[in-house]
């Protein structure tokens, strides 16, 4: 067996019932995984892929293997491991897994220079982690990359940086901008996830609730579609004034995070930027407010702050519930999963049908990559918008949902400049 790092590999039947329960609800990946076990497109090829530890991502690490790939797959973040996957993985596909539930930050950074040990060719990241590092301490190996695939907003906004500063001397397939991404994982996935997890952490009844919810992207539209679907008076903060708009239109109440405080029942941030929930909101917030992140990094609530404000060290009152009371004014706030991720943290991610879309781009960007070897300069690109139009294609063929064809007379008028009215 390869090298590993796992919490139990007893637990590997349960985590294949699982992939396998996951894998039902992933028919687009698994046509894909179809071809590349016929075509074998990445036969030889080392993959280091950096991702939650979930069913949907072992369906997506089976896909690699069937095309041919070596992959070693670490953990995104300490708290999102499934590990009873990361189990199966190793015990029933023979991959090298590193990744425990609740693994220290230290253990997290570890495994990221595991990965990179496997002298990856193909790099996927989710968060950027693993090419922020080879960029910075390993930059002897950078030579052997033939490009990376980046799974999230976040993870974008740090490679544009690097781009930007001329570090990134590969290419970079931002998996995020596809539509078939960001319009259903970011959205319906996020939405429903973030407040699976909310719920299953702590049993709280949202209808009646005042839910603020700090950014209005796809991941905050998503969360207020489905807040609002539950009964929650939804209220927005956003610092884009385009975004703030929409969200007036979408029928929401917009205002500052200072004044939201000492509005809010329950607070979600999903920004992708630091302290959005800072020490000044913390000291105006009702007793028993609940708050927590659904963004990647465990930066946007201020907890240093929280702690500092806090009479001692907080209290855990339920698995993923944290409750820290302030010293000035003798009132509680609930932290949920440390600041990371709630939907990962307390719940199981995003459900698999649209983590299928997801993955069939991921696995798909890594077949382009390696297609077009040489070929694509340094720096962020995005799938071709026929690979998106497929994806779309076969999902909506495995709903068994048909859609109506543009007639020759209609794309001879699409074409024509000539024509206007009847
Ligand atoms: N990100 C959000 N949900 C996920 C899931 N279920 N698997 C992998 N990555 C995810």
């Amino acid at each position: 067996m390869k090298g590993y790092e796992v919490k139990d590999l007893s637990l590997a039947p349960h985590g294949r019932q699982r992939i396998d329960w996951a894998d039902r609800e992933m028919p687009v990946l698994r046509l894909v995984r179809e071809r590349f076990a016929d075509e074998k497109p990445l036969a030889g090829l080392r993959i280091a892929a950096c991702a939650h530890v979930t069913t949907e991502t072992a369906n997506l690490v089976r896909t690699l293997q069937a095309g041919g790939a070596e992959t070693v797959l670490i953990a995104s973040n300490p708290l999102s491991t499934q590990d009873d996957v990361a189990a199966a993985l190793v015990a029933e596909w023979g991959v090298s897994v590193y990744a425990i539930k609740g693994e220290s930050t230290e253990t997290y950074r570890n495994h990221v220079h595991i990965a990179l040990d496997h002298r990856p060719q193909i790099i996927i990241d989710d968060g950027s982690d693993v090419v922020a590092t080879l960029v910075k301490e390993r930059r002897a190996q950078i030579g052997e990359v033939i490009g990376t695939t980046e799974e999230t907003t976040t993870g974008i906004i740090r490679l544009k940086a690097m781009e930007r500063t001329g570090v990134l001397t590969f290419p970079a397939i931002a998996v995020n901008n596809a539509q078939t991404k960001h319009l259903f994982d970011n959205r319906y996935g996020t939405g429903q996830s973030t407040l699976d997890g909310i719920i299953r952490a702590t049993n709280i009844l949202l209808a009646g609730r005042t839910v603020v919810i700090a950014g209005y992207g796809w991941c905050g539209k998503g969360v207020a579609m489905r807040a609002r679907g539950m009964g929650a008076n939804v209220i927005i903060t956003e610092v884009n004034p385009i975004k703030a708009v929409e969200a007036v239109m979408d029928g929401f109440r917009v205002m500052p995070m200072i004044e939201a405080a000492s509005c809010g029942d329950v607070f979600i941030t999903v920004t992708g930027n630091r302290h959005v929930i800072d020490r000044e909101h913390f000291a105006r917030m009702k007793d028993g407010a609940v708050v927590c992140n659904s963004g990647h990094f465990d930066v946007e609530i201020n907890l240093r702050a929280l702690r500092e404000l806090a009479e001692s060290d907080p209290i855990t009152v339920r698995p993923f519930v944290e409750e820290y009371r302030l010293r000035a004014n003798g009132r509680r706030i609930i932290v949920l999963g440390e600041g990371r991720l709630i939907n990962l943290a307390a719940a199981e991610g995003h459900p698999a049908s649209v983590m299928d879309m997801s993955f069939a781009n991921q696995a798909l960007a890594v077949e382009y990559l390696v297609k077009h070897k040489g070929e694509l300069s340094p720096g962020v690109h995005t799938l071709p918008a026929e690979v998106d139009t497929e994806i779309a294609s076969l999902k909506l063929r495995s709903l068994g949902i048909e859609i109506d064809r543009l007639t020759p007379e209609q794309i001879e008028y699409l074409s024509s400049w000539e024509a206007g009215t009847a």
